[in-house]
């Protein structure tokens, strides 16, 4: 049976119909949605979409999303037909994701980062499809954007997304000869970074319309999530983490001590509490490995007092 087959068994078995003789169904079909809840927790969906502050239902609607086009708020993606994405296919979550586009055609605005998340492969959008359909629905309606004129103007977003977003399959491009001898580790690093990860959605500078600046991937923002700075994290001694050696920056991803000894807080505790520390030990690795690898950009980003 294909991925989509299987998740498709998940959506029979959700919406009530007879699952059929063969025991080894209800295998793959725990399968796909244990790798999608895999997929759904390394590409942190539940952190925007989940008001943790104000005791929210998981999915049904984020915390106030602030940046300087005004304030978003991630809307309720359980699977509630009324007020969560209920009523859509596959194809609707695909062509969210890798496209920036709803079902009725209207362009996201890229505060949902389907920029990083085009690059996702099949079998991981198929994946977490499968585990989207089994969360609790929870039937409460999503709360409005709000936003500065002309960013509320969401017809825009489609101007936007004509300029800035290439879709596309992702490709790492070739592997630098100082990761030469584990190439499918750095490849699995360079997707786990800039697809599922969106590291780069937080730890790269944006231009004036928020688009990220790839010419300084990751070399920090000084203006991240909430407006406080996000440190530069390429391999530049001194102004990023170049000091670092790959079990340093592993160490950080899993439990968020840095070698000082002291541990990461706002945006990334909660990286690290929901996505990184929860990553197998490989994919840990994979990530360090492609930081290690990235070209060092030189810019000091003044951190926040702790
Ligand atoms: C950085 C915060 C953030 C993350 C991470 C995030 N989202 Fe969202 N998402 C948003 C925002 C904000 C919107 C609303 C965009 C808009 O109104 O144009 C959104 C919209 C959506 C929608 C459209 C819902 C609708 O009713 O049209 C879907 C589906 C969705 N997200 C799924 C996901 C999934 C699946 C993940 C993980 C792979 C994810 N999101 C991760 C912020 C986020
Ligand atoms: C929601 C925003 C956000 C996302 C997404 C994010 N980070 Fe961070 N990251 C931060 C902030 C903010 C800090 C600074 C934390 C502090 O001051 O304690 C940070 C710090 C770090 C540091 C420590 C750097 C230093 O000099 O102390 C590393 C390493 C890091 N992030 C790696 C990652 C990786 C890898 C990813 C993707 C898997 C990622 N981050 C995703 C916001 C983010």
């Amino acid at each position: 049976m294909t991925l989509r087959a299987a998740a498709l068994v998940v959506l029979l078995l959700v919406a009530g119909f007879p699952s059929g003789p063969a025991a080894s169904t209800t295998l793959l079909v725990t399968e796909a949605t244990r790798r999608g809840a895999y997929v759904f927790q390394a590409a942190g969906c539940l952190g925007c979409h989940t008001d943790v502050k104000n005791k929210g239902s998981p999915l049904a609607g984020g915390r106030a999303l602030k940046t300087p086009f005004g304030t978003f708020h991630a809307p309720n993606i359980t699977p509630d037909r009324e007020f969560g994405i209920g009523t859509w296919t596959e194809e609707d979550l695909t062509r969210a994701l890798r496209q920036g586009v709803a079902p009725n055609g209207q362009s996201y605005y890229p505060a949902f980062p389907y920029t990083s998340f085009a690059g996702m492969t099949d079998a991981d959008i198929a994946d977490l499809w499968a585990y989207l359909r089994i969360v609790e629905p929870v039937a409460e309606p999503s709360r409005e954007h709000l936003l500065a004129f002309p960013f509320n103007l969401r017809t825009l977003t489609g101007i936007w997304r004509a300029l800035y977003f290439a879709p596309g399959e992702f490709d790492a491009g070739p592997t630098p000869e100082n990761a030469a001898g584990e190439a499918e580790s750095w490849r699995r690093g360079a997707y786990l970074v800039r697809v599922l990860g969106h590291c780069g959605e937080c730890h790269t500078p944006r231009g004036v319309l928020g688009a990220v600046d790839n010419g300084l991937m990751l070399g920090g923002n000084p203006a991240g999530p909430d407006g406080g700075p996000v440190p530069n994290i390429t391999p530049q001694p001194g102004s990023g983490i170049g000091d670092w050696s790959r079990e340093d920056i592993v160490t950080y991803l899993q439990m968020g001590m840095d070698p000082a000894g002291d541990f990461a807080g706002g945006a990334m505790a909660e990286v690290v509490e929901n996505t990184t520390s929860r990553l197998t030990p490989d994919d840990r690795q994979a990530i360090a490995l492609y930081l290690s690898t990235l070209p060092p950009v030189e810019r000091k980003i003044v951190r926040q007092p702790r």
